[in-house]
């Protein structure tokens, strides 16, 4: 059924909805921004061939939403947003990215973009030839975002660990990781140097045999992931893969990583506390290239990844301790935690964020 937008707008408190269209680079994308009151809306830029507008569009939203409840929890004063391409064969990638830095720069500092799925230090350099508010994971912006993000999803890991075995004992623990783009890539590297064993999947065949070589990792099968043997499960590429049909396959313990919208709907987070595994809500671990950027531009500062880390392992370790003492699945306390600070924001009553 075809969205009924103004009705979820209003439903889940969006501020604005953007179509963008240009003619010359064949772009068609959308931005939401889900909400600005205490700070300018950041949000990635994510280029991915969509079945159709409609997906497209429901993506932004869910990721715009992400993005509010991820500054919330960060403790951040910025809301979120998200800009979708929908990639397709005729595009003209460096005009397309072009177009849409000028589009950011008439927004005049009311919305941030940076990296996401399908965007990256190439792409965000044609955004950054038109606009100030751009968040670049190089040298001229905040530099280490992904980066930021890995030691976010590691230490919030390391916390899981700790939390159940009261130790992280990396020389005894299998993590597998599905996905190895940016995020999933720096997120192996690190359980690897932590004596972890890695197993890892992707998509992409090419890519798969080559970050497998240079990391020394092994492969399995795409879809094949949530069938392992393993201590923790990482999601590290799409959102929406976790419902019920794949979290009663999972044989891991702990699902954590940097992915987006992980679970088709938050029952699901709950179904899998049900089943006995921890379940570490994305936007409470996920948030690191967040936190750097946004302190980055609105503090002036580049906070380290080691800091950064160190502030997610310590966030969530908070979630897990109180989801524990009031026998709550953590999802549960991070989705309550986070709707509450909106809601404090906006002066409404906490059910409304
Ligand atoms: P990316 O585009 O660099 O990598 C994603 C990878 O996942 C690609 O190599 C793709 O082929 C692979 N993939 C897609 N579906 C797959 C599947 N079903 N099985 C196995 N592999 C699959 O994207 P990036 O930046 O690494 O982002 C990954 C996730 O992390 C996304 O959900 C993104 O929203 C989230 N994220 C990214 C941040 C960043 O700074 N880049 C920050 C916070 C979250
Ligand atoms: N897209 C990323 C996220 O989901 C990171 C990011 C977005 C970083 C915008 C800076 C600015 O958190």
């Amino acid at each position: 059924m075809a969205i009924q937008l103004l009705e979820a707008m209003s439903r889940e408190g969006f501020e604005e909805v953007v179509a963008l269209h240009d003619r010359r680079s064949g772009l068609r994308a959308f931005l939401a921004i889900h909400d600005s009151t205490q700070g300018p809306a950041f949000g990635g830029l994510r280029r991915w061939t969509y079945l159709d507008e409609d997906q497209a569009l429901r993506d932004c939203l869910r990721l715009s939403r992400a993005m509010t409840y991820k500054c919330a929890l960060a403790g951040l004063p910025a809301g979120g947003a998200k800009l979708v391409i929908l990639d397709r064969a005729e595009l003209d990638l460096a005009a397309a990215y072009r177009a849409i830095g000028t589009f950011v720069e008439r927004l005049a500092g009311r919305f941030y973009t940076g990296p996401d799925v399908g965007t990256d230090a190439e792409e965000l350099a044609w955004v950054a030839e038109e606009t100030r508010f751009v968040t670049r994971p190089d040298a001229q912006g905040p530099g280490l975002l992904a980066e930021s993000t890995c030691a976010g999803v590691f230490a919030g890991i390391a916390s899981c660990l700790r939390h159940l075995d009261g130790e992280e004992d990396w020389r005894r623990r299998t993590i597998v990781v599905q996905g190895l783009g940016a995020v999933g890539r720096g997120l192996a590297r690190l359980l690897l140097e932590a004596g972890a064993e890695v197993r890892a999947s992707e998509l992409d065949p090419e890519k798969a045999e080559r970050v497998a070589g240079e990391l020394e990792l092994e492969l399995v099968d795409p879809a094949s992931e949530y069938d392992q043997a393993c201590d923790v499960f990482a999601p590290c590429a799409l959102g929406g893969i976790l419902h019920d049909l794949t979290l009663t396959r999972l044989r891991c313990r702990i699902v954590a990583g940097g992915a987006n919208n992980v679970l088709v709907r938050s029952l699901h987070g709950e179904r899998l506390h049900q089943r006995g595994v921890l379940y570490a809500p994305d936007f409470a671990i996920n948030s690191g290239g967040l936190i750097r950027g946004a302190l980055f531009h609105l503090e002036g500062r580049r906070e380290s990844v080691e800091n950064v880390g160190a502030r997610i392992g310590e966030a969530l370790g908070g979630i897990l301790a109180r989801a524990r003492a009031e026998g709550l699945a953590p999802v549960r306390v991070a989705v309550d935690e986070a709707a509450a600070r909106i809601a404090r924001w906006r002066g409404e009553s906490p059910t409304k964020a």
